[in-house]
């Protein structure tokens, strides 16, 4: 039965948490708990699931049958659009930065499997993807759909996050001191330091830069929690390990290891740097001994065929 046809945002259960057992853990006396968001649902997982839930909810609210978004050639958001737009019943266009060559890679040839129609842009009126002309213009050409920005990060994507906090709140069993994600639009840092209100102060929410000059994200954090200056949170822009995509062999051997120690898959480009920068925060001593952490596995595992194929890994 495809998730449509049963009640299909009740039935989507809370992800597990899972303590994992790690040689570094044990002598820094440290705790990680990993959220699988990875196990949230085959299709669509992660803070895709997170992100899109409350706009699919919207849209069906506004009796809108066709989904259009942005992103690049491999991208998680497209690759769940499409897979949502199959499972929910909405035709769904991708509007693709690259040429058409990329239409054949493994991200884009399910994407098109689930239905979506893709339009390829160049780099150029892929940048002006936000401006108020260019988004006039969408809407001429599509007046019957619903835009969602890049990576699915807008305000309904708040509400979506905000309930990963409400499940650890259920599902923790130790105070969490600290709460990890990786960050790209930073939607899902928002949500969660949104959701960490429910919490107690104590917790701080962190994300983890992928991108290079990462420091804007400040700006989009206001837009999206207009409160979050008053709270606990940390961006840390220095682990970018030289920008978005980029793979050294050092992230790409603690991938490697990580998944043989803890048998959880994750890939280099969100989760697995963001682990590897916890990593390196846990042996700098960051933290107090006794604490407890907690790191978000935003899924993304689709994106290893590609990765595979680019021969990044
Ligand atoms: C797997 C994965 N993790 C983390 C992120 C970063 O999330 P955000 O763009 O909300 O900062 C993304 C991008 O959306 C992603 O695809």
């Amino acid at each position: 039965m495809s998730f449509i046809q049963t009640n299909f945002y009740n039935k989507i259960d809370p992800s597990p948490l899972q303590v994992i057992r790690h040689p570094q853990l044990s002598t820094a006396n440290i705790t990680v708990s990993i959220k699988r968001d990875d196990l949230l649902h085959p299709d669509i997982s992660g803070n895709k699931w997170r992100k899109l839930k409350y706009n699919i909810l919207e849209a069906k609210k506004r009796n809108i049958k066709h989904l259009i978004s942005f992103g690049g050639a491999f991208s998680n958001h497209i690759h769940a659009l499409s897979a949502a737009g199959y499972h929910f019943n909405f035709a769904t266009t991708g509007i693709i930065r690259g040429e058409t060559h990329y239409a054949s890679n493994p991200t884009l040839s399910q994407a098109q499997r689930w239905g979506m129609k893709l339009q390829f842009v160049d780099r150029k009126t892929y940048r002006e993807k936000e401006s108020s002309d260019y988004l006039h213009r969408l809407k001429a050409q599509y007046p019957d759909a619903y835009i969602i920005p890049e990576g699915g990060s807008n305000h309904l994507a708040i509400p979506g996050v905000e309930e990963v906090v409400t499940e650890l709140l259920q599902q923790s069993t130790k105070p969490i001191d600290h709460i990890f994600t990786a960050t790209g639009s930073a939607g899902t840092l928002s949500g969660l330091i949104s959701g960490a209100l429910k919490l107690t102060n104590k917790t701080q929410v962190h994300g983890i830069a992928v991108l290079k000059n990462a420091h804007y994200l400040t700006e989009v954090l206001t837009n999206f929690v207009p409160k979050f200056n008053d709270l606990n949170w940390h961006l840390h822009t220095e682990f970018h390990g030289g920008g978005y995509g980029k793979v050294s062999a050092e992230l790409a051997h603690f991938c490697h290891q990580f998944t043989q120690e803890t048998q959880i898959p994750i890939e280099p480009i969100y989760t697995g740097k963001m682990l590897y920068a916890l990593w390196q925060l846990i042996d700098q001593g960051y933290f107090s001994p006794g604490s407890h952490i907690v790191a978000i596995h935003t899924g993304g595992l689709q994106g290893l065929a590609g990765l595979k194929q680019q021969k990044k890994i």
